[in-house]
């Protein structure tokens, strides 16, 4: 296997970084890897205990918002155009989601899309004709991308036309610079360090009670986050499965409510609370409201986003590893 390197954006979130860890792992243990990190953090504590656990791989921290400074000159943008990269990983969330703020630049646009084409025009330049030539006598760039369940469909709601875009945006960049991408688009994603499912179930362990957003028959496709990962590495990064090219559906391997798969994880945790369906107008009608206060707590989009039911139908291509994938019962006690 070649030397990987590797630049992670997104590898402190929760699915980078599973995604992470799981890519660092697959690893052999000899040869030359590199890794870094762009984070908005001046430091990323547990960096040194991965270098520790895997010394033949050189993992770096990089400062840097990619969002709101895309500078040539700030440090993420210098780290990037220092190597000639096997991968990039982005997988880049606003803070506070799904509620954006505008006025602080925190939208789908400005992250889903906008810093992936601040990362891709950094990267452009290594791509003039004299480096191509030498890029393709060596590895060409592979990107991989968390997209999201409904893009591609080429829906209105802002979060599926940021995705739409960053999609467009890989098969163009991939095009131009004969690379290859590899866009996953997964419903939700639970794990020990999800903030949807793991919010929830903390409010219920609270006040034993559990407020949902209008009908509670909402259907989701939820996929355990180390399967995500592992479909990331196996078909991104490539090291036990084929190569897959393009944007791709990942629906996990169960259709079940949210009200469910929280049931699940309470059953799980020990915890008994009661769901309680709030009406969709009175929620959208409180999201007005809030949307003025202080905190900017909740607003009618985010309603909109947390209330969606978007299906997939699993790609031939992808049946017999969504087949394996854990069923949200089994992936509820994993964690
Ligand atoms: N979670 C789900 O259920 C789910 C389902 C489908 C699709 N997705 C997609 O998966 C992606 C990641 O979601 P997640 O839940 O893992 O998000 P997350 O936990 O909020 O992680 C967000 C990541 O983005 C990085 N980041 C944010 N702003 C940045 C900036 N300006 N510059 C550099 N890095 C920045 C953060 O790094 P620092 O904080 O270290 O800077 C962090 O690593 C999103 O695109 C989302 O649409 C998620």
């Amino acid at each position: 296997m070649p030397n990987h390197r590797v630049c992670f954006f997104g590898g402190t979130g929760f699915i980078g970084h599973q995604v992470l860890q799981t890519f660092i792992k697959t690893l052999p243990t000899t040869g030359h890897h590199t890794v870094v990190l762009v984070s908005r953090h001046p430091q990323i504590p547990w960096l040194h205990t991965l270098q520790t656990q895997h010394p033949s791989v050189h993992l770096q921290h990089v400062p840097g918002d990619i969002v709101q400074d895309p500078s040539l000159e700030s440090l993420w943008a210098k780290a990037l155009r220092a190597q000639t990269w096997t991968h990039l990983f982005y997988s880049v969330q606003f803070p506070g989601h799904p509620v954006e703020h505008p006025e602080k630049g925190w939208t789908y646009e400005n992250y889903d899309y906008g810093g992936l084409r601040n990362v891709l025009n950094v990267l452009k330049p290594s791509f003039s004709h004299t480096s191509l030539t030498q890029l393709r006598a060596s590895v060409p760039l592979r990107c991989v991308y968390i997209s999201g369940a409904g893009a591609g469909q080429n829906l209105q709601k802002p979060w599926f036309q940021a995705k739409d875009k960053a999609e467009a945006l890989l098969t163009r960049f991939s095009e131009d610079t004969k690379g290859t991408f590899l866009a996953l688009r997964p419903s939700v994603v639970y794990g020990a360090k999800d903030r949807s499912v793991n919010a929830l179930c903390s409010l219920a362990e609270k006040v034993h009670c559990i407020p949902l957003m209008g009908s509670q028959d909402i259907v989701l496709q939820p996929l355990y986050v180390e399967d995500l990962a592992k479909a990331c590495v196996d078909f991104g990064f490539c090291h036990n499965g084929a190569m897959l090219n393009g944007a791709f559906d990942l629906p996990g391997p169960e259709n079940i409510t949210l009200k469910h798969l929280i049931q699940l994880r309470l059953n799980v945790l020990g915890i008994q609370a009661k769901m309680i369906s709030l009406p969709l107008p009175v929620v959208k009608w409180g999201s007005k409201i809030l949307k003025h206060l202080p905190g900017h707590l909740m607003n009618p989009n985010a309603v909109d986003f947390l209330t969606q039911q978007v299906l997939m139908k699993p790609p031939d291509i992808l049946l017999n590893f969504i087949k394996n994938c854990l069923t949200p019962e089994e992936g509820v006690k994993q964690y």
